[in-house]
């Protein structure tokens, strides 16, 4: 770490709160299917193998970031990872698949929680080798408890995890006692993740939005605060992720994150008054990407433009589309480098004479 901080890393400059010149700009999901280099990796590789194998996720964790000259690596693995050690068997289909749903007290008490060294000890070998590889700061990631006890109960993906809020209503206590060790093996795997050279850490909490915010502040806001405090003296950003949760940006502004990524139907401005966080990350819509080139462009200005009312990092509101050409992603990379954002806050007509944004407010 530098003692001079214009010399540290975009990335990191814009996730600690620091009002940056240009919006830096990572992809969420950026190594995956669209990349055909991912492809052809994939057809020699299973899923767990190059999760499993240092060598492949360094060398997959790094593909966007040579393709596309992005200001952040995010470590290539799965919020899955850290189940098989607790005692829990997932299979990738391609999406996860559970073999024995966790469904009542006894499944949860049988659950494990090892040892950080025990957890994933591939994931920190693939880190320390990022930490000499990857020419720009690498993201550590996992699952909220929330989300990882929904994947869990519910047995695998679904479109509005019905069982899992049935169980959060019929074994309150299973429940908490689920979310507890999700805390707990959360809190350990990200400060072995940080131990091992990830630069900052981002909370994947992908389904907190399917609760209304009184269940959230029952099952979702504590255990993911608690993540967040345990990390804190770590001294990494972090970062926090729900997807269409704008009902809850009152409890999310609770989580303590230092950067909170927003989805795309929540425009950049209202929800920094809302989140009132020092950093926010998104939010374009990753469909923009399937679009015309002049649309995507106008898209992601406008998303730099609302993003100028404080410190932004530049994103997907949720992962990149399997389907989307990889050129898009250039094209993208091109606009938000060619921001200036000092530039465009000046070019910004008095305040009362904005053009409609989203929000139909100032940025
Ligand atoms: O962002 C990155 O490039 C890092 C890699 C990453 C993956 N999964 C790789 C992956 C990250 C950060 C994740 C997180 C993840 N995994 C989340 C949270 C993020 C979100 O989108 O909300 C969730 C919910 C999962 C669970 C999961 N894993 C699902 C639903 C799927 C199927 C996804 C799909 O696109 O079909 C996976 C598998 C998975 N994880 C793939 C990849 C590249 C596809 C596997 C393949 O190549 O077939």
């Amino acid at each position: 770490m530098s003692a001079d901080p214009a010399a540290a890393p975009l990335f990191l400059r814009a996730a600690r709160g620091e009002d940056t010149e240009r919006a830096p700009i990572w992809v969420m999901r950026q190594a995956g299917r669209y990349l055909p280099e991912y492809r052809a990796l994939k057809a020699r590789h299973g899923f767990w193998e190059m999760v499993r194998t240092p060598e492949l996720a360094v060398e997959v964790t790094l593909q966007p970031v040579t393709r596309f000259g992005l200001d952040a690596a995010i470590l290539f693995s799965d919020i899955m990872t850290p189940l098989p050690p607790m005692g829990v068997h997932i299979e990738f289909a391609p999406g996860p698949v559970f073999e024995a749903p966790v469904r009542d007290a006894a499944a949860v008490d049988a659950l494990r929680v090892p040892d950080a060294e025990e957890l994933a000890p591939f994931v920190g070998d693939a880190l320390r080798l990022l930490a000499d590889a990857s020419p720009v700061p690498v993201i550590g990631f996992a699952g909220a408890p929330l989300t990882l006890a929904a994947y869990a109960v519910q047995g695998g993906g679904s479109k509005d995890f019905a069982d899992f809020r049935g169980f959060l209503r019929a074994r309150p206590e299973a429940a908490r006692a689920l979310l507890d060790k999700l805390t707990e093996v959360t809190v350990r795997y990200l400060r072995m993740q940080v131990a091992a050279g990830a630069q900052a850490v981002q909370l994947f909490d992908s389904w907190a939005g399917l609760l209304d915010a009184p269940a959230y502040r029952a099952f979702g806001l504590p255990y993911a605060q608690r993540v967040m405090r345990a990390l804190a003296a770590d001294g990494v950003p972090r970062i926090y992720l729900a997807v269409d949760a704008g009902h809850l940006y009152r409890a999310i502004a609770e989580v303590g994150a230092d950067v909170v990524s927003v989805d795309w139907r929540r425009p950049l401005g209202a929800a920094r008054r809302e989140l009132g966080v020092g950093c926010l990350q998104g939010n374009l819509d990753p469909a923009a990407l399937l679009g015309p080139a002049a649309a995507l462009e106008e898209e992601a200005t406008r998303v730099l433009r609302e993003g100028l009312g404080g410190p932004h990092v530049f994103n997907l509101g949720h992962g990149i589309l399997p389907q989307t050409d990889p050129a898009a992603v250039a094209r993208l990379v091109d606009v938000v480098r060619a921001f200036d954002r000092r530039r465009a806050r000046a070019e910004l007509p008095p305040a009362g004479a904005q053009p409609a944004s989203r929000d139909g407010g100032a940025p």
